[in-house]
């Protein structure tokens, strides 16, 4: 059954075109029933309208907390009523209104293997760090920052060379894979959680070429 979705964003939006483009071609079989934003003129406003999807800016400072901004969000997206939530670049914490609302139907995408990572700046974090991955994680959405059940994890080698930019660039080509990939997979049902197991039905768990060529061993 075709599924319905609201994706809530704050900028750019690439990975919400990756995954309106995916729905498009009829990879994905859902709808994107809306847009919304709490940035005035956010690229991803736009892009929704090319998409011919509703695209709304939700004004953060015509509420006095964030629990009555997300109560807000929360009535508006009820009459939309739909499966899945994605977070595409969304720059606020969901508070409990929002969270209890939608459990086991959000998920985001953030640009690290969480849990490393977490937070503003992931790619900058893990260069200062002098990890020699990162990547990025779909995952559910749960009360603690960037830390619910992994759905998917791509894994991106950081060199010497690498600053913030060209990681999030090599990133980013793997969060336009990853994110419609998990769409998919919740939108045909086939996600199933086992406390922090997230186990897709009938995936093809492969391994990734993921470690250095060593030289003596
Ligand atoms: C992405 O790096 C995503 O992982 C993070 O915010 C960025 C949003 O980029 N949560 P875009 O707006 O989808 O282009």
């Amino acid at each position: 059954m075709c599924k319905s979705i609201v994706v809530l964003a704050s900028g750019r939006g690439s990975n919400f075109k990756a995954i309106a483009q995916a729905v498009k071609e009829g990879k994905i079989k859902a709808s994107i029933k809306l847009v919304i934003s709490n940035k005035k003129g956010a690229n991803v406003l736009d892009l929704a309208e090319k998409f011919g999807i509703p695209a709304e800016f939700v004004d953060p400072s015509l509420f006095s907390s964030r629990e009555e901004y997300d109560s807000f969000l929360v009535e508006r997206i009820k009459k939309v009523n739909p499966d899945l939530i994605l977070l595409a670049g969304y720059l606020r914490i969901l508070s409990q209104p929002f969270l209890k609302a939608f459990k086991g139907k959000i998920l985001n995408i953030h640009p690290s293997l969480t849990p490393a990572f977490r937070g503003l700046n992931a790619q900058k974090q893990a260069i200062q760090f002098g990890a020699k991955y990162s990547g990025c994680t779909v995952h559910f959405v749960g009360e603690e920052l960037d830390y619910g059940e992994v759905i998917i994890q791509a894994v991106v080698p950081i060199t010497p060379q690498d600053t913030p930019e060209t990681l999030s660039e090599k990133i980013l080509k793997w969060e336009h894979r990853i994110y419609p990939q998990a769409v998919k997979w919740f939108c045909e049902d086939r996600i199933k959680v086992n406390g922090r197991q997230v186990i897709v039905l009938n995936a093809k768990y492969g391994t990734l070429p993921t470690n250095p060529q060593l030289e003596d061993f």
